[in-house]
C-alpha cells in the first residue's frame, strides 16, 4: 500500500545546497551508524565541558541508559556563560514582542545578566540543586530566563503550559513536590487577558507543597496575592540579593535539567525527565544541522516555551548555537491575519518553525495577507507536531518560502528531546513526509511480532537505537517508563514511539498518527483518559469514551460518548455544559468538539472499551473484527 505522493518529490535549489553545514547525508549517515558514540563524541566535543567524559554511552542497565558518563557540564555554560567570552556578548539573543506590539531586546550579556539576577532571588528563597520548581507563564521573556535560571544553580524546571486549568497545574505540582512557582498575573491573547495569578491561586489550594509564588507583573489587572508566599518579580529583583552576578553550578552530565509533562494512556500524566549533558548535544546538533544554523540567522520557532518544542528550540538548542531567537506573545491573527508576516519582514526573520495547525489556520485567509510583505529574508521553514498534509505543505512552501524555501517536516516527541526523521536542507522533499532518520537513528516500521513490514505497509514506528537527547525516565516511575516504551519490544531492545507509520520505496518515513489513547489535537498533545476522567468528574455523567477524529484545521478532534446517570437526558444545553466543564478542568485545548449522548459503549469481555469501533461507527467505516466485543 503505497500513498498517492510518494514519487512527488521537490529538490532543493543550488543556492540552498551551497551554503548548507552537511553536504552528503549518506555517508555522514552512515559513520553515525557505524560508530555512534564516535559520532556523538565529535559533536560533544562541539561544546565545552568542565570535565571530559570517561564514557560515550553506558547501556549496562537498559533502559536506562547514560550519556557522557563522568562528564562534568551544565547546559547554561554552553547557552550563555561561553558566548560572553567572544564577540556574541554583544549579538541580540532574544527580540520579544507582545501582543500589543511592545518590543523588548536582550543581547547575551543583558540575559545573562537578567538570569543571574533571578538565579540568585531564587537561591535566596532556599531553591537548591536537585529541587524542581514549576513554571507557571504566558510567552514573555521572563518564562525562559526563570528556566535558564533554574538550570543555572542547578535546580531542574517543570513549565507547565499557560493555557492549562488550576487542577492541570495543582496535579504537576504536587508530582514534582515543588516548593516555588513561578508565574505572571497574566498574558495577552487575541487582545484578551488569561488570568493566570488567578489560576495559580486556585491551583495553590490543592498544593500544599508550595511555600513561595513568584508572581511577574505583565497585564497589570487586580490580583490577589498572599502574604508571606507570594511576592512580585520586579519587588524581588529589584532588591540587593539580585546581584548580577552568579556562578554557574556545576552539574553531572546526566543530573536532571527538567520534567515536562505530556499525556500518556493513562489518566496521570508523565513527568518526561531529561539532563544537562546528553540534551545538550542532541539539541544543539540536531538544531544546527537541521536548520543549517548560522551567525547571521534570525530563527523564529512560533511555539510555546511550555511544550518541548519551546524547551528545546526556543530556549536551548538556538541558544548554545548562538542564535538570535525571535518570540511572540500572542495569536498569529491578532489584531490581523498577517501579523506573523509583519513581524517576520520588520525582524528579518531567516527561519520560521512552526506547526501544521498554524499553517492551515493561516491559509484560511488566503494568500493577500502574506503579500502585502516582503518576506524575502526567510531561506528555511519547519514544520512539527502533526503529520503536515500535502495541500498545506504547498502552500507554505509556495506563498510563505516562494517556493525557494525548503520545508523541514520534524519528526519527534516530548521524550526524544530533540529531532529523530527529518530532513535536512539537501535533502529532496516529498511533502507530508518527515523523510529520513537524523544521524545516529535507526529507524523501523515494525508489526506487531516486530518483523518490518514491506516497503508501503503500515506498521509501529520503533527506535532502535539510543540516542543522546532521550529521555532518562519518567519522572519518580521507572517502571512505567520501561512499561510504556520498551516493553512491547523488550527483546529487541527497541523503543516504541506510539506512532503508526510507513517507509515508502525510496526509504522515506511517512508518519501516520498516534495508535495509542493519546489525541493530537491542533499538535496539542492530549490523552483519552485524562478527557474521559474530566467527564466523569461532571455530576451528570456515569461513563464516557473519548475517540479523535479528522478535522479540517486542527489535524484531530475529540468527540466524547456519554453515559449519562440514570435520570439524566442528553440536550443541547447539557452537551454545551459538558463541553466547558472539560474545558475548565483541562484547559480549552481539551474542549471537545462534540459529544454524543448514549446508552452504552462497545466493550471488550474485560471491559475495555473499543475505541476504534466508535470510531469506525463514526466514520462510517467497517467495525473489523467484532469477536472480542462482549455481548
Ligand atoms: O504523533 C507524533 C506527532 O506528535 C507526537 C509527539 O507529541 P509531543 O510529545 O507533544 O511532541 C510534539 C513536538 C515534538 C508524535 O508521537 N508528531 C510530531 N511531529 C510530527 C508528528 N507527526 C507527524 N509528523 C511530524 N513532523
Amino acid at each position: 500500500m503505497s500513498g498517492k505522493n510518494d514519487s512527488e518529490f521537490f529538490y532543493p535549489s543550488e543556492e540552498v545546497k551551497a551554503q548548507a553545514n552537511v553536504k552528503d547525508y549518506e555517508s555522514l549517515y552512515k559513520r553515525s551508524i557505524e560508530d555512534r558514540e564516535g559520532f556523538w563524541a565529535e559533536r560533544a566535543e562541539d561544546l565545552e565541558w568542565f570535565q571530559k567524559w570517561d564514557k560515550v554511552l553506558d547501556d549496562s542497565n537498559k533502559p536506562f541508559y547514560k550519556w557522557f558518563v563522568g562528564g562534568k557540564t551544565n547546559i547554561v555554560h554552553n547557552a550563555i556563560d561561553r558566548h560572553l567570552k567572544t564577540w556574541r556578548r554583544n549579538k541580540v539573543a532574544l527580540i520579544w514582542e507582545g501582543e500589543p506590539g511592545d518590543v523588548r531586546t536582550y543581547s547575551y550579556h543583558a540575559l545573562n545578566r537578567e538570569v543571574s539576577r533571578f538565579a540568585n532571588v531564587l537561591k535566596s528563597m532556599g531553591v537548591k540543586r536537585g529541587e524542581i520548581v514549576t513554571i507557571y507563564m504566558p510567552q514573555v521573556p521572563e518564562l525562559p530566563i526563570a528556566m535558564i535560571a533554574c538550570a543555572k544553580i542547578g535546580a531542574a524546571h517543570s513549565v507547565v503550559y499557560g493555557g492549562f486549568s488550576h487542577e492541570a497545574l495543582s496535579d504537576r505540582i504536587n508530582d514534582a513536590q515543588s516548593r516555588v512557582l513561578v508565574t505572571a498575573d497574566g498574558g495577552w491573547r487575541r487582545g484578551k487577558i488569561t488570568d493566570l495569578k488567578k489560576i495559580a491561586n486556585n491551583a495553590m489550594k490543592n498544593s500544599p507543597t508550595i511555600e513561595v509564588c513568584i508572581t511577574v507583573k505583565r497585564t497589570e489587572h487586580e490580583v490577589y496575592m498572599e502574604n508571606d508566599r507570594d511576592f512580585w518579580y520586579h519587588d524581588l529583583m529589584g532588591l540587593p540579593i539580585a546581584s548580577p552576578k552568579c556562578e554557574t553550578e556545576v552539574m553531572d552530565a546526566e543530573d536532571m535539567l527538567f520534567i515536562l509533562y505530556t499525556s500518556g494512556t493513562t489518566g496521570k500524566p508523565k513527568g518526561v525527565l531529561h539532563t544537562h549533558g546528553g540534551y545538550s548535544v542532541y539539541t544543539s546538533t540536531t538544531h544546527k544541522y537541521v536548520f543549517d544554523i548560522k551567525d547571521e540567522d534570525r530563527w523564529w520557532c512560533a511555539a510555546d516555551p511550555g511544550w518541548i518544542t519551546g524547551h528545546s528550540y526556543i530556549v536551548y538548542a538556538p541558544l548554545i548555537n548562538g542564535s538570535t531567537v525571535m518570540m511572540y506573545e500572542g495569536a498569529p491573527n491578532h489584531p490581523y491575519p498577517n501579523r506573523w508576516w509583519q513581524m517576520i519582514e520588520k525582524y528579518g526573520i531567516t527561519i520560521l518553525y512552526t506547526s501544521p495547525t498554524a499553517v492551515r489556520g493561516l491559509m484560511r485567509f488566503g494568500d493577500s495577507w502574506s503579500q502585502k510583505h516582503d518576506l524575502s529574508s526567510l531561506r528555511l521553514l519547519g514544520s512539527v507536531g502533526e503529520p503536515i498534509n500535502p495541500e498545506a505543505w504547498k502552500w507554505y512552501h509556495k506563498v510563505i518560502g516562494r517556493e525557494k524555501c525548503p520545508i523541514m517536516d520534524t519528526w519527534w516527541q516530548t521524550e526524544t528531546g530533540g529531532f529523530m526523521i527529518t530532513p535536512l536542507p539537501i535533502t529532496p522533499l516529498k511533502p507530508g513526509s518527515a523523510t529520513k532518520p537524523f544521524f545516529g537513528n535507526e529507524v523501523a516500521v515494525v508489526d506487531d511480532a516486530g518483523n518490518e513490514v514491506k516497503a508501503g505497509e503500515v506498521g509501529k514506528l520503533v527506535l532502535k537505537a539510543p540516542w543522546p537527547g532521550m529521555a532518562r525516565t519518567i519522572y519518580g516511575d521507572d517502571e512505567r517508563y520501561k512499561e510504556v516504551y520498551w516493553k512491547e519490544f523488550e527483546k529487541q531492545g527497541w523503543y516504541k514511539a506510539g506512532d503508526s507509520a510507513r517507509i515508502d520505496e525510496d526509504g522515506y518515513v511517512w508518519v501516520i498518527g498516534r495508535i495509542d489513547d493519546v489525541i493530537k489535537v491542533s499538535g496539542y498533545r492530549l490523552g483519552t483518559a485524562e478527557v474521559e476522567s474530566a467527564f466523569v468528574s461532571h455530576s451528570d455523567v456515569a461513563e464516557s469514551a473519548a475517540i479523535a477524529l479528522p478535522h479540517e484545521l486542527k489535524g484531530n478532534c475529540i468527540h466524547v460518548f456519554a453515559i449519562l446517570r440514570a435520570g439524566m437526558s442528553g440536550s443541547k444545553e447539557l452537551e454545551a455544559e459538558l463541553k466547558n466543564h472539560v474545558s475548565e478542568v483541562l484547559g480549552p485545548i481539551a474542549k471537545p468538539e462534540k459529544v454524543i449522548f448514549v446508552d452504552s459503549l462497545p466493550k471488550t469481555r474485560s471491559g475495555k472499551i473499543m475505541r476504534r469501533v466508535l470510531k469506525a461507527r463514526a466514520l462510517g467505516q467497517d467495525e473489523g473484527d467484532l469477536s472480542t466485543l462482549e455481548s
